[in-house]
């Protein structure tokens, strides 16, 4: 499958091989929005501390995924490997995996990131919807703020499903809209019979509100452990991203941004982390 269009990794790839300095520190190794302890953070500050939030995000989310050294850990839409950079600094004895369908930000995680210690790491180019990979044989499965470009929510599940491990976990980040914007975004777009896109961010399907991820997961053999709403927390990275398109001109994609902002500080589009665990007894 070719990789989707996503024109702000174009944009990104290309910034990032001019040398663009403030980019490379805010985008360079995680593509997220990252974690402000103080909601209120002004955007001078947010732009200083950005790789901390970013960095502060990535352990949010492994704090729900009760790693064991020995284990495997797969990143789905893995961008450009910070999260796999930051599980080898931080763990030793992991058997680590990064899979993207865009094999140019492969190749630069291949560069960035050096196994050490006694991890490994293998890089993958391949849709996460169909995972190049045999049943139960990942004990965590990660997919940090990527999922609304998979073509298939259930076929993500699905696949899951399929390679964890009974007991395993899957936990995730993404934007989750409140139940009358899903409903409204479900009617639109069986109407217009495609995933909402635009000239910024690509293809994003944002249909699935909390209620519907919890009920397809356990269709799909997927237990809920938790459910975070850090939406006030991810704010304060808005005005750094409308920043950052500003200075490379892109007046459009300021406005795709600012479109998103307002929904999510309206309180329509939350960002949540989610986790969810195999049980043990369904090892089919
Ligand atoms: C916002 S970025 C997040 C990157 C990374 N998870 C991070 O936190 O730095 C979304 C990622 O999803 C990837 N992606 C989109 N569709 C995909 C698919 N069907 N399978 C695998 N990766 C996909 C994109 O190439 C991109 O790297």
């Amino acid at each position: 499958m070719p990789a989707p269009a996503l024109p702000y990794f174009d944009q990104v790839l290309r910034r990032l091989a001019a040398g663009d300095a403030q980019l490379e520190r805010c985008f360079g190794n995680h593509v997220h929005w990252g974690y402000w302890q103080d909601p209120h953070t002004c955007a001078r500050r947010a732009r200083q501390e950005f790789p901390q939030a970013a960095e502060a995000l990535t352990h949010l989310l492994l704090d729900q995924a009760h790693l064991q050294a020995g284990q495997s850990v797969l990143d789905v839409g893995c961008g450009f490997g910070g999260t796999i950079a930051s599980l080898n600094q931080n763990w030793d004895g992991l058997a680590l995996t990064g899979l993207n369908l865009d094999g140019r930000q492969i190749e630069r995680a291949r560069q960035l990131v050096q196994p050490r210690a006694a991890n490994t790491i293998d890089w993958i180019v391949a849709d996460a919807c169909a995972l190049p990979l045999a049943p139960a044989s990942v004990d965590l499965v990660l997919a940090v703020e990527c999922i609304f470009h998979f073509p298939s929510r259930q076929a993500f599940l699905q696949e899951v499903q399929r390679v964890l491990r009974p007991g395993g976990r899957l936990v995730l980040s993404d934007f989750v809209p409140c139940r009358p914007l899903a409903i409204l975004l479900r009617v639109l777009q069986s109407l217009r019979g495609a995933p909402f896109s635009n000239g910024t961010y690509g293809p994003i399907d944002c249909r699935w509100d909390q209620r519907r991820y919890t009920s397809q997961a356990r269709l799909h053999g997927l237990e809920l452990r938790k459910d975070a709403d850090i939406t006030s927390h991810t704010l304060p990275t808005y005005a750094v991203v409308r920043e950052l398109f500003d200075a490379m001109g892109a007046a459009s994609a300021v406005r795709d941004t600012a479109r998103i902002e307002q929904l999510s500080r309206w309180g329509w589009l939350r960002y949540r982390i989610l986790s969810f665990s195999k049980p043990i007894a369904a090892g089919r």
